[in-house]
């Protein structure tokens, strides 16, 4: 099934109303990482460049409890605004305030409202929260650029495409298109490398991609923990590098080079857990490793997922900005899930009929 996409849908002079994920780590105000925010920066520059009327910004932050305000959007404005300009933010979502910013926005403006989750209709897929921000905004399009989000069925991804003309943003296409690639069709050899902490949340990936890839690496607390192979296509790391009470906090050179001699040979890599305590640099030597390798790699399609791991990969760039990999993919859970197979509520709208 094909997506329809931003390409696909008339927005010149019209009010789009477009979701993004900016579900970003917070610490009094201050944002610690915004691969999420610049993500979405080109279909909001695409927005403006074919003559988007208004453009009304919506999102969560957080698991709130009611309004928070420390779970407020306010200061992701203020990151875009200085990335694109003329955004501005409101502290609500619907109602007349709403309705005189939106009244005063110029043409290619953008407005990020309040956090959606300061609302129980968010979560409660209610048509009628999204109703009235609808009705409030104006908005006459729906574009979903909240690709880390699509694994939920709420009011934002899924209500609202029950009454909005709807169609995917350029991230959402992005990493759809390359996660899809992969479970269609790879270039081979395709290895999985897996690592973190909780055998449960990665256990269902290595089972479903014995069945996919034709290596899966398996390091990290997982393999520290004795994780035991099912398949002879699992290399589970052998040996490690220990504190000094013998914890196991990273995988050892041993396995660094057997892993190393995987991603040599690999044509597809798709990477999701840190293969040690990586946030400890005394024990980030076999990620790191790997990082590199697959950022310096020109002849495969190199995929980074999941928070840690992306986030690694993120601060490892400041310094090494010259890597560069096929897609440091938003997605948490909801690349997780994709990968897995699994139906994504917030995609099932995005695809043509
Ligand atoms: C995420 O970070 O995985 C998404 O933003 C979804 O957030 P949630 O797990 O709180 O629904």
């Amino acid at each position: 099934m094909k997506l329809k996409t931003i390409r696909d849908i008339i927005i010149r002079d019209k009010t789009v109303l477009m979701r993004a994920d900016f579900n970003v780590p917070i610490e009094n105000g201050k944002i610690l990482n915004d691969l999420r925010i610049r993500a979405v920066i080109p279909t909001l520059e695409f927005l403006r460049e074919n003559g988007a009327k208004k453009i009304i910004l919506i999102s969560h932050l957080g698991r709130p409890e009611g309004r928070d305000e420390k779970l407020s959007l306010k200061p992701v404005a203020e990151i875009l605004n200085k990335e694109i300009g003329r955004v501005e933010f409101i502290n609500d979502v619907s109602g007349s305030d709403v309705e005189a910013a939106v009244e005063k926005m110029k043409a290619g403006e953008i407005l990020l409202l309040e956090n959606l989750r300061f609302y129980k209709g968010e979560e409660e897929n209610s048509q009628d929260f999204i109703k009235r921000i609808i009705d409030s905004t104006g908005a006459e399009v729906f574009i979903q650029d909240g690709f880390a989000v699509l694994h939920r069925a709420h009011a934002s991804t899924s209500a609202v495409a029950e009454i909005l003309p709807t169609a995917a943003g350029l991230l959402v296409e992005k990493e759809i298109l390359n996660l899809e690639k992969v479970l269609k069709n790879p270039a081979r050899p395709l290895v999985l490398i897996v690592g973190g902490a909780k055998v449960e949340d990665k256990s269902p990936l290595i089972d479903k991609f014995v069945g996919i890839a034709d290596k899966i690496i398996v390091g990290g607390k997982i393999a520290a923990d004795g994780y035991e192979a099912k398949s002879d296509k699992i290399y589970v790391a052998e040996d490690f590098d220990e504190d000094g009470a013998g914890a196991k906090l990273d995988v050892g050179p041993v396995s660094t080079v057997e892993i190393a001699k995987f991603i040599t040979d690999a044509k597809t890599i798709i990477w999701n857990g840190l293969l040690g305590k990586a946030e400890d640099m005394a024990y980030a030597t076999s990620s790191t490793i790997v990082a590199e390798m697959m950022g310096e790699k020109t002849d495969a399609e190199t995929i980074i997922c999941g928070g840690d791991t992306t986030s690694f990969v993120e601060s490892l760039l400041e310094d090494h900005p010259n890597l560069k990999y096929s897609l440091i993919s938003t997605g948490g859970g909801a690349s997780l899930e994709f990968l897995l197979g699994n139906e994504l509520p917030g995609l099932v709208p995005l695809f043509m009929p």
